[in-house]
Formats: C-alpha cells, sequence, structure tokens
C-alpha cells in the first residue's frame, strides 16, 4: 500500500502585489523609459504582447551591463550588477487571468493551474515566469538519464542532474554489490534518479527524502506513473530529521546519498535549488552523525561527492576525508573515481571545471560515536 499521503505544500514564485501603482507597458512604449522606471524601484505591469516583456529586459540588460560584456568587470561588481539586474527585472509584471498568461502569443504553462489552486488572477514576475516556463518544458518532454529505461518528469523547482559521472559510478558499483537488497534509503534524492535506479537495481523498497517538498511530488508522482509507489516512499525531511527513520519499522541495507557539493555562501540568499548546489555548514557533521542508526548491521553507506570546490579554487575541506580522519563513526571500504566530462563549451564554469573528479565513497558504520552525543 502507498504510503505517500503527507500531504506536500509545493514551492512556487511569489504571487506579487506592487508596492505601488504599476506603469503599464506595450511594444509601442518607449523601453528605455521603462527600464529606468524598474531601476529606480518602480513596477512595470505588461499590456499587450509575451514580447513586449522581452524587449524590456532586453534593454534593461543593456542598461545594467552596458552592451559588450566588459573585460574589465570583476567577480565582485559582475555580481553586484547581477543583483541589480536581478531586482529590476522582478519588479516587471505578467498578469495572470483564469490561471492563464493574459497576453498574447504567450506559452501555455500548466504549473499555473498545478500550483496555484487557490488562486486565479494575480501578478508574477516575468523572470519567474520564464522560469516557469522551462520547467514545464521539461516537465512535458521527460529527462532521459542513460542508467535508467524510462525517463522522469521533474515538478518544477526539482534538481535534476545535467552531467552523469556520479550516476554511471553509482551503476558500476551497485553492478558489483552483493549485500541484501530489501530497504534502501536515498537522502536528498532531487527527482529521484538514483531511488529508480535502486528499485530498478532490484531494491524491493526504497524511502526517498528531500527538504524540497517539489522534489518529493516529482519522485511520488513518476513512481505513480511507473507503478511503482507501492515500493516507494517519498517524504520531506531535513537530513534524518523528521522522525521516519524511526517510525520505518526497518533499517537499511544502504543508504546513498548525492549531496550538495560547494560550501555555503553566508551571504547569499538561498532557495531551495540552491540547495541542491551548497550545503549548510553543519550538513556533513548532521549526516554523519544520524546516518549509523538507520543503517543494518552490514549496511553500506554510499556517498557521492566531487572536488569542485577545491577546482574551482575555494577553500573547500572535502567533508568525507574529514570525517573518515576526525571521527570513528564511519570506515572507508572503497572510493571509486572517474575524471568528469567536460561541461558544455557554452557553460561558462568550463575551467573550474577541466581538474574535476567524482567520487563514490562506499562506508560502513563502526560505532555512534563520542558519548552523549545526540543519536
Ligand atoms: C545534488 S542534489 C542530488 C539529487 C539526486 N539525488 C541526484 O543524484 O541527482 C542534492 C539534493 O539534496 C537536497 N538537500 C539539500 N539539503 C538537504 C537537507 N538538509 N535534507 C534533505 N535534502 C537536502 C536538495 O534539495 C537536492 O535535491
Amino acid at each position: 500500500m502507498s504510503k505517500n499521503t503527507e500531504e506536500l505544500v509545493l514551492q512556487r514564485p511569489e504571487a506579487i502585489v506592487p508596492a505601488s501603482d504599476p506603469a503599464t507597458a506595450s511594444k509601442k512604449s518607449n523601453m528605455e523609459l521603462l527600464a529606468e522606471r524598474l531601476l529606480e524601484g518602480g513596477f512595470v505591469l505588461i499590456r499587450d504582447e509575451f514580447a513586449t516583456g522581452l524587449a524590456i529586459l532586453m534593454r534593461l540588460r543593456e542598461y545594467v551591463f552596458g552592451s559588450k560584456k566588459s573585460a574589465a568587470d570583476d567577480f565582485q561588481s559582475y555580481r553586484s550588477k547581477r543583483n541589480v539586474y536581478r531586482d529590476a527585472s522582478n519588479r516587471l509584471l505578467v498578469p495572470v487571468e483564469g490561471n492563464r498568461i493574459a497576453l498574447k502569443k504567450a506559452p501555455a504553462i500548466g504549473w499555473l493551474d498545478e500550483l496555484y489552486p487557490d488562486m486565479s488572477d494575480f501578478f508574477l514576475a516575468f523572470p519567474q515566469v520564464q522560469g516557469l516556463n522551462s520547467s514545464w518544458q521539461w516537465f512535458l518532454k521527460g529527462v532521459r538519464f542513460p542508467v535508467l529505461k524510462h525517463e522522469i518528469y521533474p515538478w518544477h523547482g526539482t534538481y535534476f542532474p545535467t552531467r552523469f559521472d556520479h550516476l554511471m559510478l553509482f551503476d558500476n558499483w551497485l553492478n558489483q554489490y552483493s549485500g541484501n537488497r530489501a530497504v534502501a534509503m536515498d537522502i536528498g534524492t532531487g527527482c529521484g534518479v538514483l531511488a529508480f535506479m535502486l528499485l530498478d537495481r532490484g531494491f524491493k523498497h526504497v524511502l526517498a527524502t528531500d527538504i524540497n517538498p517539489n522534489a518529493v511530488m516529482t519522485v511520488r508522482e513518476n513512481a505513480r506513473h511507473q507503478g511503482l509507489d507501492d515500493r516507494i516512499e517519498a517524504r520531506v525531511s531535513n537530513l534524518f530529521d523528521s522522525g521516519i527513520f524511526d517510525g520505518y519499522g526497518r533499517k537499511s541495507d544502504l543508504i546513498v546519498c548525492n549531496p550538495p557539493w560547494l560550501p555555503m555562501d553566508p551571504d547569499r540568499d538561498t532557495n531551495l535549488l540552491d540547495m541542491a548546489i551548497y550545503f549548510e555548514p553543519d550538513f556533513f557533521d548532521r549526516f554523519f552523525s544520524e546516518a549509523g542508526r538507520c543503517l543494518n548491521e552490514n549496511g553500506r553507506l554510499v556517498v557521492l561527492f566531487s572536488n569542485l570546490g577545491q577546482s574551482a579554487g575555494m577553500e573547500a575541506v572535502h567533508p568525507v576525508e574529514e570525517e573518515l580522519k576526525n571521527n570513528r563513526r564511519f570506515g572507508k571500504v572503497r572510493m571509486l573515481q572517474r575524471k568528469a566530462k567536460a561541461p558544455s563549451k557554452k557553460t561558462r564554469r568550463r575551467d573550474h571545471r577541466k581538474d574535476e573528479v567524482v567520487e563514490l565513497w562506499e562506508l560502513r558504520f563502526l560505532s555512534a560515536g563520542l558519548p552523549g552525543r545526540r543519536l
């Protein structure tokens, strides 16, 4: 029987109530003046066509960044321009009426029905509408992974990988895994790709958790679509905090986690999707201090990681190496490595990634750590 019944409060772009009367915009408006108004903190409401919004954003971008990217721009000045652009562009408003974008030649975006069942007429920021549109296209098309026979259809706001090195490593590792395949846990499941691999490779039950309710919705809906929802339970949980692990009644033969790979910048505002990329300062200590109690005696903990932080020149410690060095909670069984495939030529960050190595750490539980430690 499916246990996927806990109600989910899905994340969605916030409907905007403008603090002042918005100026209205159409394709005949003076784009220069509208861009200035956005930069001065005013709101602008598009009235005719979707393309008018694109034209205003183009003007705004030129205004903020200049028509050519300046080589003199250092990282800090680029970042502050990006913040100015982000704030101003989020004051450009799109009218939604009857859960449709009330503009000519606007895309049809199913998320307006799915994510806003409680409201029908409201305003959204133009960049947020662009995000909703692109995630709707991914949802309609589905995402294919080389390690799965079926596509996954991600809900808006759900992380899905676009590079597959960690999936290939996990696939190799699973091929030689000879332990029990009764219960597994996938912590930080995202779109659920690792959880579906586990089911596909013979694990009978998988508990998949994520801090992001939209990710949990993705896993539930895809499991239902695949007829697998009696074998997978998807729940919202901040690591092991929700208590479901105690209530689950069974310990796990395997816990897999592909955590965020970069340390979080404390000055940065983070949204739920950023939580897929950046880990909080206490993430790994909490993870390692709690994972052991969910494992069977011969259970295995598999952590996927990459040296992306170090190869990007950040002062990042390696959390798995740190754990093994400083604590006696887990012991290393093996570590598999794979040189990361070079990112596409279009990616600005490719230089940081040329030395990137993706790792799979197989660990076994030794002990609960120091007496008195929270478990
Ligand atoms: C790098 S993604 C991995 C997704 C997927 N497992 C994969 O391999 O592609 C990390 C995931 O961990 C989730 N996450 C981040 N912090 C978390 C936390 N404290 N508790 C649970 N999940 C968390 C993110 O929302 C994200 O979905």
